[in-house]
């Protein structure tokens, strides 16, 4: 049995299986989305882009939600991205951590927006609305994914501007990172769009894949099956319509066990 520690003012025994892990930083960007940075447990090995179960004790119970892990595979951190829901179970109370508190995590990651899912590849695209661009700020700082793919297309479209600035600092990071900076170099595009505001790239994802606007914005060819490889991850009617669009160009879903040119995985809400 592991030591009692403090989440949410709640002497509690962190159960097996259960991390209990300290928060060293936060960063509201929006009144909607924050980001917070924890330590990593010893021996906490996951694959980038897998998700994990977080929690906080509320009320004497934990409480769970599957939350994509922001960091890439050999940060010695957990990065996290999420949405603030005013009455969401967890989110009322996980928008209020401050550093030093203690967060739960539970010991086993798992999810299909990983390397290893895909078939080998030219060009990888990344599809991502709001909080859908966490399992993807893990894999654009992974070296791996410069060493599969030629080149790596980042899409993010949001309701607002405000709402596009973790992915900005992101790859902003990435370029002045003493490591990544090079490795990267010019392979990764970030296509930021917004729907709901004036912004030079307007319109959600799929209606500028249809109009091929996206295409001729990056300057490159059409959706190619023997080329391109895609991730999708956003709402269930994103993720839907996104899914569909691949299809009608001759991708075929792939997961974990079965590796193919495309794979899909719901953004955390609530
Ligand atoms: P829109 O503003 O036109 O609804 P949400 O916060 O609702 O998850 O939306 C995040 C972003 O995803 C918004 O820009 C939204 O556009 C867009 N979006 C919502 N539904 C879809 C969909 N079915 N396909 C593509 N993009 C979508």
């Amino acid at each position: 049995m592991n030591a009692p520690v403090k989440t949410d003012n709640a002497e509690l025994i962190v159960p097996d299986g259960v991390f209990a892990e300290t928060v060293l930083s936060v960063t509201h960007y929006t009144d909607h989305l924050f980001r917070f940075r924890m330590t990593r447990p010893a021996g906490f090995r996951f694959r980038s882009g897998e998700f994990a179960m977080i929690g906080l004790m509320v009320d004497g119970k934990p409480i769970y939600r599957a939350y994509s892990i922001a960091s890439p595979a050999w940060d010695e951190e957990l990065e996290f991205f999420s949405i603030k829901v005013p009455d969401g179970p967890l989110t009322q109370h996980l928008q209020r951590i401050q550093p030093g508190d203690k967060v739960l995590m539970r010991k086993k990651p798992t999810g299909t927006l990983v390397l290893d899912a895909l078939t080998p590849g030219k060009r990888l695209y990344m599809f991502s609305t709001g909080t859908g661009i966490a399992p993807f700020a893990s894999l654009i700082r992974d070296p791996e994914t410069y060493e599969k793919f030629e080149e790596v297309i980042l899409t993010h479209t949001c309701r607002d501007v405000a709402e596009l600035k973790y992915g900005f600092d992101l790859v902003e990071e990435i370029k002045n990172h003493e490591f990544l900076a090079e490795l990267v170099g010019d392979k990764l595009k970030h296509y930021a769009t917004v729907t709901r505001e004036d912004y030079p790239f307007k319109g959600r994802i799929t209606d500028l894949i249809e109009n091929g606007k996206m295409f001729t914005d990056l300057g490159v060819p059409p959706l190619d099956p023997a080329i391109d490889r895609g991730m999708i991850c956003g709402s269930t009617a994103m993720l839907k319509d996104t899914k569909a669009l691949l299809e009608k160009a001759g991708l075929t879903e792939g997961a974990n066990n079965k590796p193919a040119e495309f794979v899909i995985e719901r953004a955390f809400v609530g």
